[in-house]
């Protein structure tokens, strides 16, 4: 007998298959069950009368308990009422091993007993759905950048300095009393990747020690950071928005059952079209007092701020630039109009999604940048590498930082982006 994945059914209409999966949920009446087989790729309902099975089967499916794993065969067929259009005419089925029971109802838990189940957590319709749409997301990542002639330049998780502040380092023991720290982001090396290839872009995780427990903060996050010589901060806007269009309309075309899944309103999804809304930092700070939010001048925005920008132009994400030196990191270029300001850009989803990239244009003067790295007391002689960029044939360049998760958590509609990853790493989170 054949051997078919769920979301294949479309190709095996009428014809006797075998699923091998687990026993998502089961509901009973009289003579018939009505059982949910997921295999991961999608649930499937099987139908089971009593006559058409031997009778030690049909009292095997009364019995066996939710994440029993099964190897059914049935015959499929269409069926419009049916999740996912198909159900599956049960003739048989064989128990691999029956579970115990299982902790994780159908019904709600707490995020905290979900949160120390996630390994079991993750068999769940919506989680499985999120996976998968991280999955997409990922591919769609690699073909854009693929598709543009960008070289994926994998670079260090143990770094000899901080690129992100000082404040968010995890420290590591090195060999031999030297310390080195997690990476919190790769583009200094990726800015030197540009400077040799053009075009490059990184794909990888980060580490940010950051004591904050919001919604939208992990410990340890995936990063995607293009940069791109003899680019500047229009070049990389241009860059990004193509970039989350691109991502958006791949995963509402090959993905939208999952979309469904997650209930996700998918017009708000279908409106992300160019050329998103480009303001000033100025511009945005007069924008949060005309809409009534408290915020100083050359103040960085806390979450309040984020959420109100994301929801102020139609629900299309908006790119805020040009943004006060002093709350900005050390690499971003100074703009030459106003040395008070970088040449820095975020951009902020809607729907609450916060700060979905943050990026810029990079300083490029030998002289401006060691006279940054001196005003942050950063430890010159870890950068010289990174200075030598500016003393061996410098040129403008810039890029951008993408966080995949709380993109996902926007495309997926979540609340929480630690539904985003896998195993989430947080603020007193390590397990499983
Ligand atoms: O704005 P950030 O800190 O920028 C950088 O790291 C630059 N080096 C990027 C670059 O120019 N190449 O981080 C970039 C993005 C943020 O916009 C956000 O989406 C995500 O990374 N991010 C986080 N995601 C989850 N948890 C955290 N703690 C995050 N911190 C930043
Ligand atoms: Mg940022």
């Amino acid at each position: 007998m054949q051997h078919v994945y769920i979301t294949d059914f479309g190709r095996h209409d009428g014809e006797e298959v075998q699923v091998k999966g687990w026993l998502y949920n089961r509901r009973s009446k009289g003579k018939i069950h009505f059982l949910q087989i997921r295999d991961g790729t999608a649930i499937a309902q099987g139908v089971m009368r009593r006559g058409n099975v031997p009778d030690e089967v049909f009292e095997t499916a009364d019995r066996i308990g939710q994440e029993t794993s099964v190897v059914v065969t049935g015959t499929v067929k269409e069926d419009a009422r049916a999740p996912g259009g198909y159900e599956l005419q049960l003739t048989g089925l064989e128990v691999v091993a029956e579970a115990q029971e299982y902790p994780i109802a159908l019904q709600e838990h707490g995020p905290d007993f979900l949160l120390t189940h996630r390994h079991l957590w993750l068999r769940s319709k919506k989680q499985a759905a999120i996976m998968r749409v991280r999955h997409r997301v990922s591919m769609a990542i690699r073909e854009f950048f693929d598709g543009r002639g960008f070289t994926l330049l994998d670079t260090p998780m143990f770094t000899p300095a901080a690129c992100e502040g000082t404040t968010t380092l995890f420290e590591v023991d090195y060999f031999e009393d030297e310390k080195a720290y997690l990476t919190q982001s790769g583009q200094l090396y990726a800015e030197a990747g540009a400077l040799a290839l053009g075009k490059v872009y990184t794909f990888g995780p980060v580490f940010r020690a950051e004591k904050s427990k919001t919604r939208r903060h992990l410990t340890e996050f995936w990063m995607i950071e293009p940069e791109v010589a003899y680019a500047d901060l229009d070049d990389i806007m241009q860059l990004a928005e193509d970039f989350v269009c691109h991502i958006v309309q791949d995963v509402l075309e090959k993905n939208r059952k999952d979309l469904v899944d997650l209930e996700r309103d998918m017009e708000r999804l279908e409106a992300i079209k160019a050329p998103f809304p480009r303001i000033t930092f100025e511009e945005a700070h007069e924008l949060l007092v005309k809409l009534g939010l408290d915020h100083e001048a050359g103040d960085d925005f806390g979450a309040p701020h984020e959420t109100a920008l994301g929801e102020a132009f139609d629900g299309k994400p908006v790119f805020v630039h040009r943004w006060p030196k002093e709350i900005k990191a050390f690499y971003m270029k100074r703009d030459p109009d106003n040395p008070d300001y970088v040449l820095g850009v975020d951009m902020i989803g809607p729907d609450g999604s916060g700060e979905l990239i943050g990026g810029s244009q990079r300083e490029d003067d030998l002289e401006l940048l060691l006279s940054r790295i001196r005003e942050e007391e950063l430890p010159e002689e870890a950068f010289q590498w990174y200075i030598d960029l500016r003393r061996y044939g410098s040129v403008p360049h810039a890029g951008f930082g993408l966080g995949l998760e709380r993109t996902l958590g926007w495309i997926c509609g979540r609340e929480h982006i630690r539904e985003c990853i896998p195993f989430p790493r947080m603020l007193h989170r390590i397990y499983p």
